[in-house]
């Protein structure tokens, strides 16, 4: 069962969130934490940022592990996640970028680093929370449409909706990477806590889907029904079209 929590505003998802974090990180400051990237995610970032800032939380003792790598960008190419999650939220707060990690999608063999990116999760212990988006298709990290509940981290063709959400940073559809690494669907699910946040009127319907729709691989993000601990953070807009 999803825990679903309707924010009177998209600050009050992300304070709420947040609060969540510095709590877990008080208790567990060696905390495992698993990071999405996109729209979604920014103001829950500039909060943690502000918090780091007025010293009501610390990742310094923590490690992360970032949910998906495009494929066939430059090594120092702005739109690379790496680079995203540094602008966005490492260089805001404390935690060692020696212990945030990323697909080595740079790698020759990128199946073998898919399995090292695996194996190192798990020698981590796993992740004790991991925030999500989910994409207009159901796709949670780049498990796209036909990716399997028990899908490990692998390399993986993008599909079209998603390479679309992504042509106005890249300057047209066609320059969008064709392949990225992303945690599989398992992986994701064997995160001990998922905090979900979804956002505005173009992730009402998706939402709806998620919540009552059939679990099934054609919406990936159905099987996170099946989590012991999931919760789905929304705005009113993204609310709209989920019943009670
Ligand atoms: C990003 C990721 C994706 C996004 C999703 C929503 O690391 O894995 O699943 O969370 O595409 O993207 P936004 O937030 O831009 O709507």
């Amino acid at each position: 069962m999803i825990r679903t929590h309707v924010h009177p505003t998209r600050d009050a998802a992300d304070a709420s969130v947040a609060a969540e974090l510095r709590v877990l990180l008080r208790a567990e400051p060696r905390a495992v934490l698993g990071f999405a990237t996109g729209n979604t995610p920014i103001g829950l970032y500039r909060t943690l940022a502000a918090d780091r800032a007025a010293g009501r939380v610390s990742l310094a003792l923590a490690s992360s592990f970032n949910l998906d790598e495009y494929v066939g960008l430059d090594p120092e190419d702005p739109r690379r996640f790496g680079a995203w999650m540094r602008e966005q939220l490492f260089r805001h707060v404390d935690l060692p970028l020696a212990r945030a990690r990323f697909p080595d999608v740079d790698a020759v063999d990128l199946d073998a680093a898919a399995r090292a990116y695996e194996a190192a999760l798990a020698s981590a212990g796993g992740l004790d929370w991991l925030v999500l988006g989910i994409g207009r298709n159901g796709h949670v990290g780049f498990n796209e449409p036909g990716s399997s509940v028990d899908s490990r981290t692998r390399v993986v063709e993008l599909a079209e909706t998603t390479r679309a959400d992504a042509a106005r940073t890249f300057g047209g559809a066609e320059n969008v990477p064709r392949r990225a690494i992303t945690m599989g669907v398992a992986t994701i699910l064997g995160a001990k806590r998922i905090r979900v946040l979804a956002f505005g009127a173009a992730k009402a319907a998706i939402v709806r889907a998620c919540l009552h729709e059939p679990v099934s691989e054609r919406c990936p993000a159905t099987f996170l029904r099946g989590h012991p601990d999931v919760e789905l953070h929304l705005d009113p807009e993204s609310a709209a079209l989920a019943s009670p």
